[in-house]
């Protein structure tokens, strides 16, 4: 048997071999011909619906507090916006939910079309997008096009192809003396989803939270950040364009400016849920505020994320990915590697290099030539970043890099990258949120000592391990309280749009990505009907008046399910039927 196996799969290897030329041309071709179909003969039949007329937002039409939009890298204002006022929130409350009660009626295939178009708005308008975040946050062009561009167009993607799935109706089981029900759950839209995001991805966290809202058949009504407000006039028209377009109503997404007020005022205005994404601080506020409606939240805070280096990686590998953890987006990411743990028998090594490439890189302008480094975004953070690392350095941390304002700079917020070695955990730096450019190198040399320190904040976002023993990774892995663990990567995980993104501890609770963050924007409806069409009776036992020997029968009945043993089951079936005879009216 076997001899003949193998000379059957040897001859086939060989004609393999032989064909292969061939056979790959057939496959292409096929392939070529399945997607020219799928995009000529294939076309869903959506509802063609009469263009509309892109209107002006009621997000746009604030008479508040001014917002004086500033270049965070040239200091130069780019102009005025106005906050919305609390009644101002209520009309686009009230304008969303007039276009939710339309879009929540329409099908998957339709949705699939707008999120489709998104992507070509993303494509088409990529670099008029990547300038509006350049200005607005100070981040380099390749900051922009990859924290913005790609990462939406990922999470658009994701949607198109895996969203109908996580809202797909579930079957769920029934118990045996129900086998005539049948259960499901289903996942309805919440109707107006409120979200606040801070000012580091203007543009992708916008689309990425509202785009989820409207997948899920709601409408959005996003409050970006008194920091990073200015782009919303680009975006905000695009989307309005392409949702009008289509005969939707543009108000099913508004960009909303504002302080602390008009988020406030969102959070408290009736929404259906908040996605609230920021400080903890702020987060806490927002709970509270959410509490007198008793409006849900998804809460996305803080990070103090470690990063451990364990002495079996090839450290040319491991200082690219550290520095990655480290600086990108200048360090202002919740998920930035906050703290970085180094094994003592490279430590030396690790912070020398570390130290000389941070230094050998280039901060500037990023509109006025090619700079690895932009500035920072938010003028009070570069003063935090400053008062952590002088902080750092009297505690006794030694300054390796960087570690004041860049000198070169004095109109912008700029920082320079900065190194710092010798951290401990008794440091004000290893417990505060610095989100900026530091990479802070923490000693360990035994895995308990790495355990205590690495779980040992108030935070619980993400954490990541460089290590060849992926044993040891995930061992150690397991024993951080986390809400996301990556192993040989960082921020990876962010392109993986199935994997759910939250934390535990002070970093929140709720998800938002994957099929977790569409089924955290819907109504779950728990369903129970006939299985078959016949009716289920109601016996005596359980209708008024209660018969006083209903008690008995059901108590035998429970002893007789779930009692342990057979000669109790016995014993009860016993006594169970035995009362059933004495009263059989009782079961009809
Ligand atoms: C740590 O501090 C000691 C004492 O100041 C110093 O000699 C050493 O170079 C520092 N280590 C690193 C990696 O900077
Ligand atoms: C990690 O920290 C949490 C609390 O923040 C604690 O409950 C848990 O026991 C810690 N894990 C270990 C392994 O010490
Ligand atoms: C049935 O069980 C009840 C207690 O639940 C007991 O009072 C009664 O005597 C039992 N009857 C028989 C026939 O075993």
């Amino acid at each position: 048997m076997s001899g003949d196996g193998q000379c059957i799969f040897g001859s086939m290897k060989q004609l393999l071999l032989e064909h292969y030329s061939m056979i790959y041309q057939v496959v292409v071709a096929v392939l070529t011909i399945a997607v020219i179909y799928k995009a000529f003969f294939n076309k869903k039949n959506l509802p063609v619906r009469p263009k509309r007329d892109i209107g002006t937002s009621p997000a746009s039409l604030g008479t508040g507090a001014e917002i004086d939009c500033v270049n965070p890298a040239t200091g130069k204002s780019m102009g005025i916006i106005k906050s919305l006022k609390t009644d101002e929130v209520k009309t686009c409350l009230k304008a969303a939910q007039v276009a939710q009660a339309e879009w929540g009626k329409t099908s998957f295939d339709e949705r699939r079309q707008i999120l489709q178009d998104f992507i070509d708005m993303f494509i088409k308008n990529e670099n008029e997008l990547v300038e509006a975040s350049m200005r607005d946050t100070g981040k380099t062009r390749f900051e922009a096009t990859f924290g913005e561009i790609l990462t939406s167009c990922e999470k658009l993607r994701y949607l198109i192809q895996n969203g109908e799935n996580a809202l797909k109706t579930e079957e769920r089981k029934v118990p045996m003396l129900m086998g005539t029900k049948a259960a499901r759950l289903e996942y309805h839209p919440l109707g107006v989803i409120g979200i606040i995001i801070p000012w580091n991805y203007p543009i992708h966290s916008i689309i990425s939270a509202a785009a989820a809202a409207i997948f899920s058949g709601n409408a959005a009504l996003v409050k970006v950040s008194e920091w990073s407000t200015h782009s919303k006039i680009l975006f905000e028209h695009l989307v309005r364009k392409v949702l009008a377009n289509r005969g939707h109503d543009p108000n099913l997404i508004q960009i909303l400016p504002g302080m602390g007020e008009t988020g406030e005022a969102l959070v408290r205005c009736g929404v259906d849920k908040i996605l609230f994404i920021g400080s903890p601080g702020t987060g806490k506020r927002v709970m509270k505020a959410a509490s007198d409606n008793l409006t849900p939240v998804i809460l996305e805070l803080g990070g103090k994320d470690p990063m451990i280096v364990f002495d079996d990686v090839d450290l040319d590998w491991a200082l690219a990915v550290v520095q990655r953890g480290c600086f990108i987006n200048l360090g202002q990411n919740c998920i930035s590697s906050e703290r970085v743990f180094v094994h003592e028998k490279i430590y030396d090594q690790f912070s020398k290099l570390m130290a000389e490439k941070i230094n050998s890189l280039k901060q500037g302008p990023p509109e006025e030539g090619h700079f690895d480094f932009g500035s920072m975004t938010m003028p009070a953070q570069v003063d935090k970043v400053e008062h952590l690392v002088n902080t750092a350095i009297k505690e006794g941390a030694t300054l390796l890099a960087g570690g004041k304002r860049n000198p070169a700079y004095t109109k912008g917020n700029y920082f320079l990258p900065t190194v710092l070695s010798n951290v401990t955990e008794k440091m004000t730096i290893f417990n505060e949120e610095a989100f900026g450019p530091v990479c802070t190198l923490v000693k360990f040399s035994n895995e308990e000592e790495l355990v205590r320190m690495a779980n040992g904040t108030a935070f619980g976002l993400g954490c990541s391990i460089l290590s060849t023993d992926l044993k040891r990774a995930e061992r150690i892995g397991s024993k951080i309280s986390t809400g996301m663990l990556t192993i040989n990567d960082y921020g990876a995980s962010y392109l993986v749009q199935d994997l759910p993104f939250g934390g535990c501890k002070e970093s929140g609770f709720g998800r938002f990505n994957g099929p977790e963050g569409l089924r955290g924007f819907s109504r779950e409806v728990s369903i129970l009907t006939d299985r078959y069409p016949i009716k289920t009776p109601v016996p005596r036992l359980i209708r008024y008046p209660i018969d006083p020997n209903s008690v008995g029968i059901i108590r035998s009945a429970i002893y007789m399910i779930y009692q342990r043993g057979v000669a109790n089951k016995i014993r009860a079936a016993i006594n169970f039927t035995s009362q059933v005879i004495r009263n059989p009216k009782l079961l009809m």
